[in-house]
């Protein structure tokens, strides 16, 4: 029997994270934050002085970079032993990922490190192009959006608890940049694929959003 996925794909700031890893804490299936792959690599190449458009260059430190995931209480990402959490919270982080995101060779180089993390009982995977690409086969599709306004309200408050300084219209325009990028980029554009539930969270509590994603689980 294959190892069941799940898949949460969407653009940024619909709530993906959260009901990501509710899901997995309530289905007891292992987490995977594909964009904190991407985030990490970004500044994996940023802290090695590299030009983010070098794709050898960045390949390379794909292929060398050692990425740890804590999934407790506090979600935390360790890169080469760092904790390194906050900074890949922030819009430059997302940015850079965004910008790597778009090269082939670059999504190739992560490919595998993705599959890695599909091992029993299950596992919630949470990105762009979980379903359409990395886990085609995926039992549970779910495409979950929300207005790029709620959406950048929604990271603005995130930020803000975290402490990171915030502009809410400027949030807006970078999520609403890097949206355009990752939907008309060549390779892995940002779709709804095939066959998967298409969630609108704009007026849906976290827990509504995560009802529907685990009742498509359980079949009601
Ligand atoms: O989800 P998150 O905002 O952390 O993703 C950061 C960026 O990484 C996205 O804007 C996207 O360009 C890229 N990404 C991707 N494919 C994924 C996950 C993230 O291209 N599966």
């Amino acid at each position: 029997m294959p190892v069941p996925v799940l898949t949460i794909d969407g653009p940024s700031g619909a709530g993906k994270g959260t009901v990501s890893r509710l899901a997995a804490k309530r289905l007891g299936w292992h987490y995977l934050d594909s964009g904190a792959i991407y985030r990490a690599l970004g500044l994996a190449a940023v802290q090695a002085g590299l030009d983010l458009h070098d794709s050898a260059g960045v390949c390379g430190v794909a292929a060398e970079m050692q990425l740890h995931f804590d999934c407790g209480d506090v979600f935390t990402v360790r890169l080469n032993g760092l904790d390194v959490t906050t900074q890949l919270a922030g819009e430059t982080a997302g940015k850079n990922a965004s910008l790597i995101a778009a090269d082939p060779a670059v999504r190739q180089a992560l490919f595998q490190k993705q599959m890695d993390f599909r091992r029993p009982p299950g596992l919630v995977a949470d990105g762009r192009d979980m379903g359409s690409v990395v886990f085609p086969d995926a039992a549970y599709k779910v495409f979950l959006t929300a207005s790029s306004e709620q959406r950048a309200l929604r990271r603005y408050k995130q930020l803000k608890e975290k402490g990171i300084d915030a502009n809410l219209i400027q949030i807006r325009s970078e999520i609403e940049q890097r949206d355009q990028r990752d939907r008309e980029r060549a390779v892995a554009p940002l779709v709804a694929p095939e066959g998967a539930l298409y969630l609108d969270s704009s007026d849906l509590s976290i827990e509504q959003a995560l009802e529907s994603v685990l009742n498509l689980v359980r079949g009601d």
